[in-house]
């Protein structure tokens, strides 16, 4: 879309939402070398205001992008129409009500994952859901990642012919985020905090779920921080159409990347076989003739990706979902995933929650039913 004005996005939590600002107000590095030629990832957004309670990380947005309003004041940044999209990064136990109240100002909402992590909260997103018109996405950041965006793509070209068996893990060694992030190992849960990645990405290929079973254990990290729930976690689920989906966690372990990518997803169908991997931006797959092929794209992405830093944080995948959503508005349609989608997998993993808590199967349909009784 040529000559619209971008939307304005009001960001509430400054460290993930940070990376949104950067990723969106500030132009994509130049490759060295090349003459410096001004690009926005994401040309229908433009991020006017901020909000966090700590006064420091507004100077640091002020730094960035002088022309940023912030605030300490969530109310206020609300109150602004120049503000038509909200983008949610609090601790994961403040996302519901930080959407009620941008719904209830009438905006659209991106919440980053995990949309909610109690089913109190989910029952109360699903009642206002019904009464509003207003827009949210979901901030799936994987499912904008380069690979995965590319193992979705041939999916659809169905070459890798029926899913027969999906399976997903997200591993990340986590000391230095209980460090910046107390929340993490007190006010939430590792099943919502983490496992929100490959189960969203076995909810988005294998469609609805019947039954999950999972164990959890503590490591000996999630130990020493006290970390109130596991966080070394084995989810198997089956779908209402019979079949199977595997995803894996762990919080506390020793890092084997070339081994084993931090979030990888593999699909095995009728007609092939695919993998795509974060942080390497690998995609790999079988060919008709059975060979194997692998596409590689961190070096030529690594400015839109990263910042240049070729390890570094989501600007590419923040912006996308930023731009896909903000087309998605101006043009009209849903964009997934949606409010529902996300109250989707949240039934799944308070399934696994449940499951681990219980040591029996769990039944996701009537965990989906609770929510949607309001
Ligand atoms: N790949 C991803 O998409 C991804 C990656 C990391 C984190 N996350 C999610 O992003 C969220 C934030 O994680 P983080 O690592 O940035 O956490 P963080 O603790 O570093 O930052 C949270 C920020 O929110 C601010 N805040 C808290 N309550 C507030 C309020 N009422 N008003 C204004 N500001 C408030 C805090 O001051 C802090 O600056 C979490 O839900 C996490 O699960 C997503």
């Amino acid at each position: 879309m040529t000559n619209v004005p971008p939307l304005g996005i009001g960001i509430i939590g400054l460290h993930e939402g940070r990376t949104l600002l950067k990723a969106i107000n500030l132009p994509i590095p130049a490759p060295v070398g090349q003459a410096e030629e001004v690009r926005y990832r994401a040309p229908h957004v433009r991020v006017v205001a901020a909000c966090d309670l700590n006064l420091q990380k507004l100077d640091e947005v002020r730094a960035d992008d002088p022309a940023v309003f912030t605030t300490p004041d969530y109310a206020e940044m609300l109150r602004r129409d120049d503000v038509q999209i909200v983008a949610i990064y609090t601790p994961d136990a403040f996302h519901a009500d930080h959407i009620l109240q941008a719904f209830a100002a009438g905006k659209h909402v991106i919440c980053t994952k995990p949309l909610v992590n109690n089913m109190a909260d989910a029952r109360r997103l699903w009642a206002a859901s019904r009464g509003t018109d207003r827009r949210l996405l979901v901030g799936q950041s994987v499912r904008f990642f380069e690979s995965f965006r590319r193992q979705r793509a041939a999916f659809e070209a169905g070459e890798v012919g029926a899913l027969e068996l999906a399976d997903a893990h997200y591993i990340h060694r986590m000391d230095w985020y209980y460090r910046k992030s107390p929340w993490a190992a007190n006010a939430t849960d590792w099943i919502f905090l983490g496992m929100s990645h490959p189960l969203d990405l076995l909810c988005w290929y294998l469609g609805p779920v019947a039954e999950v079973t999972a164990y959890g254990a503590h490591s000996a990290l999630a130990s020493a921080f006290q970390v109130r729930s596991p966080d070394i976690c084995t989810v198997n689920l089956r779908t209402v159409d019979g079949r199977l989906g595997r995803a894996l966690g762990h919080y506390g372990l020793h890092e084997l990347p070339s081994a084993r990518n931090a979030l990888e997803l593999m699909l095995y169908g009728t007609g092939g076989t695919s993998l795509a991997q974060y942080h390497d931006m690998r995609y790999l797959y079988t060919r008709p003739d059975g060979t194997e092929a692998r596409e590689d794209t961190l070096y030529a992405l690594r400015g839109y990706a990263f910042n240049n830093e070729a390890h570094g944080m989501h600007y590419g995948e923040f912006a996308s979902y930023a731009e896909t959503f903000a087309l998605a508005l101006l043009e009209g349609r849903s964009c997934a995933p949606t409010l529902e989608d996300g109250l989707a997998v949240f039934a799944v993993m308070e399934a696994a929650r449940q499951s681990i808590a219980t040591g029996q199967a769990v039944a996701v349909p009537p965990i989906l039913e609770e929510i949607q009784a309001g």
